[in-house]
């Protein structure tokens, strides 16, 4: 079961032909930022919500369809115990398969694995926490359970008598729609697309309660240049992750040239994090959650805290990394480097400072030999110092001559200021 369910959650159902772009967001040089103005003003009535990154939990990339109610009460401990919550990981999100029938009224019920959705909610509540729950505009969800489809406004009323404080919204079954009602028309297709992401956006601004909107389509049709005009505070810009790093990096690195579009209220999102899941080592875990940092990314954890080990606590809650993503800037970093598998990642952050990262993206270590940090690049033209973010250590003044030893898929991250 849960490995069918993680087969229909890879990003595309067999039916999604168009899912298929290497599940990794185009290049996006040379597209317009402009921000809808009908929305600029709708945006400036709503509540601010995601300032920063949204930062959380999900129970897709463990659980996948297996998740309970009692996996998302032990979550919630486990965020509080562990130090998480205090991190700022808040969003406690319950993703695909908590969907039961509806009832006479057409009001949807949670199934038999979620007894009381409602006294989870307060219980996620009355850990300082926040619950998000999980749809889709079409019929039925990516792993076939009910969906929003003609109910929009009664699901997000259902959610907000809840308690619910984020909702993620993934297209899945909804292509079937866009593909009837616009045969061979593409255009027309994402249009009808825009307006199902639309029409979920006025339902939440219907209930009055302020929730954090997800926008799950894989980055189709540059969701970035409209997930704004849409209310979307995050949105997907790739197919689903893996915990594996050609996956992850792929990913990743797939994110240069999008840092235009991510502001306060509005983030890419390259989906949820694997630390910790899998096999990834130490060094790979790193490289995952400095991308992310680096992308201004959400920072959703994905992995089984009953079984978090120290190591992997260390990761996720290293406070300096959290500060990067973070930053109250709240600008997204990009690339300023590549040389075959090395790669320098800058993020501008305030107080005039930048996060550095220099990733090793190859099978063996890296001396970095004769590649410069590119400071000037970064952003740097006089003298630079520099803290080493993992090794907790400060080195004082750095150079573009000044040389790391990184090791094979690991990075060194520094502040520089
Ligand atoms: C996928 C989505 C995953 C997960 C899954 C659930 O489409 O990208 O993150 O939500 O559906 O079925």
């Amino acid at each position: 079961m849960r490995d069918w369910l993680r087969m229909l959650g890879a990003g595309c159902l067999g039916f999604f032909v168009m899912c298929g772009v290497g599940g990794v967001a185009q290049s996006a040089a040379g597209a317009k930022a402009a921000p809808h103005k009908a929305v600029a003003k709708a945006a400036a009535k709503e509540p601010m919500v995601a300032a920063t990154p949204p930062m959380g939990w999900n129970s897709w990339n463990f659980f996948a369809g297996k998740v309970t109610d009692k996996d998302i009460r032990d979550t919630a401990d486990l965020l509080v115990s562990t130090g998480m919550r205090d991190a700022g990981y808040v969003y406690v999100n319950i993703d695909d398969t908590w969907e039961g029938d509806r009832d006479a009224q057409g009001r949807i019920q949670s199934n038999s694995k979620f007894p009381d959705m409602k006294a989870l909610a307060d219980y996620v509540h009355s850990k300082g926490l926040k619950l998000g729950i999980y749809s889709s505009p079409g019929a039925k969800t990516c792993a076939r359970f009910e969906a929003s489809l003609g109910h929009e406004e009664q699901d997000a009323q259902t959610y907000a008598d809840w308690g619910v404080d984020y909702l993620k919204y993934d297209l899945c079954s909804y292509r079937t729609v866009m593909t009837a009602q616009a045969p061979d028309d593409i255009p027309a297709q994402y249009k009808l697309m825009r307006e199902a992401y639309e029409k979920m956006h006025q339902a939440i601004l219907k209930t009055g309660r302020p929730m954090v909107y997800s926008l799950c389509q894989y980055g189709w049709d540059s969701v970035w240049e409209w997930g704004p005009s849409v209310g979307g505070n995050l949105w997907r810009t790739t197919g689903d992750i893996s915990a594996n790093f050609d996956r992850m990096s792929v990913i990743g690195r797939g994110q240069a040239g999008l840092a235009k579009f991510a502001a306060p209220g509005h983030w890419n999102d390259p989906d949820m994090l694997e630390v910790g899941n899998g096999k990834l080592t130490l060094d790979e875990n790193r490289t995952h959650m400095t991308l992310w940092a680096i992308l201004a990314a959400p920072l959703i954890a994905g992995n089984n805290l009953t079984q978090m080990t120290p190591e992997v606590g260390g990761v996720l809650m290293n406070k300096d990394v959290i500060a990067i993503d973070q930053d109250v800037l709240g600008r997204q970093g990009d690339r300023i480097f590549a040389q075959g598998p090395v790669e320098i990642w800058a993020k501008p952050l305030s107080g005039g400072r930048k996060a550095l990262a220099i990733f090793n993206f190859g099978e063996t270590a890296s001396e970095m030999r004769r590649i410069s940090l590119h400071l000037k690049e970064a952003g740097f033209l006089g003298h630079a110092i520099a803290h080493d973010v993992w090794a907790a250590k400060d080195l004082g003044p750095i150079s573009d001559d000044t040389k790391f030893s990184v090791p094979r898929h690991g990075v060194v991250l520094l502040v520089v200021r």
